[in-house]
């Protein structure tokens, strides 16, 4: 086990910068989750560390030792690729043997390896089988026992469960996890959907058009966004635009005026004046017939749409004629759900309001 460290990674197709200066160091036993909209990197990202993409400038580190300009199957990283890429004229057990024939191993410990790693991921007695002949849930175990044959110093997993069913998808989530911990492997996991990198990741790095937007836990993403893109990407938000007046006093175009010290109140906003977006969690917001007067913001509006979602309830309110914010609920017992058109009451804590800079 080892390791792994990302050092001004980039790559650039012409003039396209594909990825900017990627900077990380995942621990030893550290489950990273790479997260991001569609063409931000973060495949790219991956490739560049297994060692099928020559990057334009930066460093691989694995255990301390520099494999840059090391091909694939000379760095012990194992990878999953994003939709498997099983080879489908490869039986199953041809297919984990892949990298180890790469590597050159006799062929008596090959087979023996090969048996090992599919018990491993539960596939024992399907070695003969062709990837068609197997589910998508078991085709994707397939790959992951390919990658973890090699008995990688890091794992490398590309949107491992992007074919699976939400069912499986959630199974396989734990599976994964467990045989990450069991074998105390350092892993980075890339993948768009939100909830899948929460509930699996140690740490997270949200990425945007190529660079690294935020690194940090759970928690320090949702509650401490580093910008408008980690806090509407990571969770909900409601954004306000408008401008800081003074430190702390923000107003938005269509004239509210907003308290919003406290942390976060003064993100990258230099002297706390200027063009800014205003940021408050739905679930921050409370909502009332009357106003009130316990909290530091307390704005009257109009509901413009209800949704309900179960457990919790979205309120869609108008504030003025060009600021609308949502608030959601619990779906307690003698919750006030209003009705669309009727005119109510919102406020928040100056905390839950974060400022950024535009
Ligand atoms: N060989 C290439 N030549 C030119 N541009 C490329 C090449 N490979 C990737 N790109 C571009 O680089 C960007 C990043 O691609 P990448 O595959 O890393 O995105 P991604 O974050 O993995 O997206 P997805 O979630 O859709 O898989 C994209 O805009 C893509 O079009
Ligand atoms: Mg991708």
């Amino acid at each position: 086990m080892a390791q792994l460290d990302i050092i001004g990674l980039a790559k650039r197709y012409g003039d396209f910068h594909a990825v900017r200066d990627v900077s990380l160091s995942i621990k030893d036993g550290e489950f990273l989750v790479l997260l991001g909209p569609s063409g931000c990197g973060k495949t790219t990202t991956l490739r560049m560390v297994a060692g099928f993409i020559e990057p334009t400038a930066g460093h691989v580190k694995l255990g301390g030792t520099d494999v840059t300009v090391l091909p694939p199957w000379k760095r012990n990283a194992g990878m999953v690729f994003q939709n498997y890429a099983l080879f489908p004229h490869l039986t199953v057990a041809e297919n984990v043997a892949f990298g180890l024939e790469m590597r050159k191993l006799p062929k008596r410990d090959i087979a023996q390896r090969v048996d090992e790693t599919l018990a491993l991921v539960r596939l024992g007695g399907y070695g003969g089988r062709l990837p068609r002949q197997l589910s998508g849930g078991q085709q994707q175990r397939v790959a992951l026992a390919r990658a973890l044959a090699i008995h990688p110093d890091v794992l490398l997993l590309d949107e491992p469960l992007s074919n699976l069913d939400a069912k499986l998808r959630q199974e396989v989530r734990v599976e994964i996890r467990e045989l990450q911990r069991k074998m105390g492997l350092t892993t980075v996991m890339v993948t768009h959907d939100q909830e899948e990198a929460l509930t699996m990741a140690d740490r997270l790095v949200v990425m945007s058009e190529g660079s690294v937007r935020q690194v940090g836990s759970q928690r320090d993403l949702y509650e401490r966004p580093a910008d408008r893109f980690v806090a509407g990407f990571v969770g909900r938000s409601t954004f306000l635009e408008g401008a800081l007046e003074a430190p702390g006093r923000f107003r938005t175009d269509g004239g509210l005026v907003i308290a919003c010290t406290g942390d976060g109140a003064s993100k990258g906003t230099g002297d706390g004046r200027g063009r800014a977006v205003l940021s408050v969690r739905p679930e921050r917001v409370a909502v009332g017939p009357s106003p009130n007067t316990g909290l530091d913001n307390s704005l009257s509006g109009t509901v413009e749409f209800v949704s309900y979602l179960g457990a919790l309830i979205d309120i869609h309110v108008r504030l003025s004629p060009s600021d609308r914010m949502v608030a959601q609920i619990a779906n307690r017992d003698g919750a006030f759900v209003p009705e669309v058109g009727q005119p109510i009451h919102v406020g928040w804590p100056a905390s839950a309001g974060q400022v950024f800079k535009e």
